[in-house]
C-alpha cells in the first residue's frame, strides 16, 4: 500500500471508523529509526512523552478513531490515559512532520483479513 491518506479520507466520508494498533512500534521495534527525532521534538514542544505523542498522532490521523495499546506498568497506563485528558492536539505541522518521517519507516499499512481497516504508525500517508 503506497498511500493510505485517500483510504482514510474515504472511510471518513463513509463513516467507517479506523482503529490504530502497533502505535508504539517506533519506540519498541524501530528505536533509532527515522520517526524518533521528530517524535522527540514534538514531545518537547508539547511537554509530553514520546509514547503520548505517538498515541495522540494515531488518534488524530484516524480522525478520532480508537487507539489500541497496552502496558503491564501502571505508570504507563496512566500516561496513556493522559493522552486524552491532558495532552493538547498536535498541530498540522507536527502531524505532517511525523507522517513524513514515517514514510522512511519499514512499517507497512495493513488491511486485516476480515476487511476491517486497521492501521499502525508510520503509514506512508
Ligand atoms: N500489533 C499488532 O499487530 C496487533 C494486532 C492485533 C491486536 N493487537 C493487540 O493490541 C494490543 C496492543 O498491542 P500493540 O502491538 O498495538 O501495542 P503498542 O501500543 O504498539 O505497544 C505496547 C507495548 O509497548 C510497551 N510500551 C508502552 N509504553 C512504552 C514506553 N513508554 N516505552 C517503551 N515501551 C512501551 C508495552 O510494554 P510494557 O508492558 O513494558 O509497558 C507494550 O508491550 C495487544 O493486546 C495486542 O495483542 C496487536
Amino acid at each position: 500500500m503506497a498511500r493510505a491518506k485517500p483510504i482514510i479520507e474515504f472511510c471518513s466520508l463513509k463513516g467507517i471508523i479506523i482503529q490504530a494498533y502497533g502505535t508504539l512500534a517506533p519506540l519498541i521495534h524501530y528505536a533509532g529509526g527515522p520517526v524518533d527525532p521528530v517524535v522527540q521534538k514534538v514531545a518537547r514542544e508539547l511537554g509530553a512523552t514520546e509514547s503520548q505523542v505517538l498515541l495522540k498522532w494515531a488518534h488524530q490521523v484516524t480522525n478520532g478513531g480508537p487507539v489500541v495499546t497496552t502496558s503491564s506498568k501502571e505508570e504507563r497506563l496512566m500516561e496513556h490515559i493522559q493522552v486524552f485528558t491532558e495532552i493538547k492536539d498536535l498541530s498540522d505541522v507536527q502531524m505532517n512532520a511525523i507522517a513524513e518521517a514515517g514514510k522512511q519507516s519499514p512499517q507497512p499499512f495493513r488491511v486485516s483479513r476480515d476487511s476491517r481497516l486497521v492501521a499502525s504508525l508510520a503509514w506512508p500517508l
